[in-house]
């Protein structure tokens, strides 16, 4: 099968893919036990069918297609990304890597050889913990790291926990623990994503081997003051939830730029209560997201936002609480497969650089107990997690191409 046959396939997929939306017209909003999920995962099965895989859904919502090995029982190789998105994000960040994994088995098929070991295609549920403030939902549940009490203690901005988002999407989250696989049965796992950052689109190279993952950590903060009439109350008898908070807030940058190493940290969500122009802020909700290479910045950075919420929190006589939504370690990347990889590109003529994710990916939570490798596809002017996220269709079907090269490789 030719590259202009491949791209046409995954274009195909992809477009068809992007009309799942909650919000059409302005970007991606795909989150977990939605009825844009539930299209996105029928659609996804229709095609691992069509592929002639062995399809079932699991008890956490990752759609899975098997393509049988000689030998069943040997651990597999697996590939996969996420089918969520994040708020009004793109039409390629996750979607396109779970597409990506049904194109490589459809190449494996074609090639008419028998792989000595199951090949196993998966659409990850809930990677971006944009819902629920987590992450790694799906892959974490299939590594066996989520379970009730987990499902049950994590809410929606709306209330909503994991536990009764899973009720009402039709999957029963007492049976939580039946997507844990038994590690020893994966033998490898790889993932094709996009950069979602500037450096392959601006030195124009084709394909980025990732040799490394950042780690992460994420927190959702809670600032509590008093509510107070804003024009008769003195500025020194206020507790001003506000006050306090934006005081920690605006610092957190500056102790990721000091680290001058590429770590970041972020501040996406605010929320103030009762939010009336009017009325002193009695109550203030932040995130937290922090990432670095080193993960000894990430939990200085942590401890230093713990330090000053005591400081400012104390002074404005409120009280806080900062709880922990995801902990993850930066990951090393498998260096066999990123060499084997190379080759390919190098038989192929595409060109390749290694690189660092600064984004999480399944892959980071996966890599932390099973050898694994990633491969992106240039993202245009580096946009992501909004709606003109750019990626060409021929660029996954030249990562295909290689992943196939490389899994024909790991199962011959
Ligand atoms: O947030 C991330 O790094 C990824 O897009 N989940
Ligand atoms: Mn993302
Ligand atoms: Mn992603």
């Amino acid at each position: 099968m030719g590259i202009e046959e491949i791209t046409g396939r995954v274009a195909r997929d992809l477009e068809h893919l992007k009309q799942f939306t909650a919000t059409p017209g302005d970007g991606c909003t795909r989150l977990p036990f939605t009825p844009e999920a539930r299209d996105a995962v029928n659609y996804l099965r229709s095609i691992m069918e069509e592929a002639g895989l062995e399809v079932r859904e699991d008890a956490a919502g990752n759609i899975i297609g098997v393509l049988r090995g000689e030998d069943s029982e040997a651990p597999c190789v697996m590939m996969g990304s996420h089918y969520d998105s994040v708020y009004n994000g793109g039409d390629f960040d996750g979607i396109a890597g779970a597409v990506c994994a049904v194109e490589v088995a459809r190449q494996l098929k074609e090639s008419g050889i028998t792989p000595k070991r199951d090949f196993v295609a998966v659409g990850f549920c809930d990677e971006e913990g944009m819902r629920f403030g987590t992450g790694y939902f799906g892959s974490g549940a299939m590594l066996g790291n989520r379970d009730v009490e987990y499902c049950k203690k994590f809410k929606d901005t709306d209330g909503i926990s994991i536990y009764d988002a899973m009720k009402g999407y039709g999957l029963d989250p007492e049976k939580i623990e039946d997507a844990k696989w038994d590690i020893s049965r994966i033998g490898e796992f790889l993932e094709a994503h996009i950069e979602q950052g500037p450096v392959l689109d601006a030195e124009n190279i084709e394909l980025g081997l990732v040799d490394c993952i950042v780690g992460i950590q994420r927190y959702m903060v809670t600032v509590h003051g008093r509510a107070d009439h804003a024009g008769t109350t003195p500025m020194d008898m206020r507790m001003d939830a506000v006050d306090a908070a934006t005081k920690v807030i605006s610092k957190i940058p500056d102790w990721a730029r000091e680290k001058a190493d590429g770590t970041v940290a972020t501040t996406g969500f605010i929320r103030t209560t009762p939010g009336g122009m009017n009325i002193v802020a009695e109550k203030v909700e932040f995130t937290v997201d922090i990432r670095s290479r080193n993960n000894d910045n990430i939990n200085d950075i942590t401890n230093r936002i713990r330090a000053a919420l005591d400081k400012e929190v104390k002074a404005m006589g409120g009280s806080y609480e900062m709880e922990n939504k995801l902990t993850i370690t930066p990951v090393e990347l498998s260096q066999k497969m990123l060499g084997i990889m190379e080759e390919k590109c190098k038989e192929r003529g595409y060109s390749y650089k290694r690189i660092l994710s600064g984004a999480g990916h399944d892959a980071l939570e996966i890599g932390q107990v099973i050898p694994t490798v990633m491969l992106f596809a240039p993202s245009k002017d580096g946009r992501s997690h909004c709606p003109v996220e750019f990626t060409k269709y021929s660029d996954f079907a030249k990562a295909s191409v290689i992943m196939a090269e490389l899994a024909k490789e790991l199962l011959a």
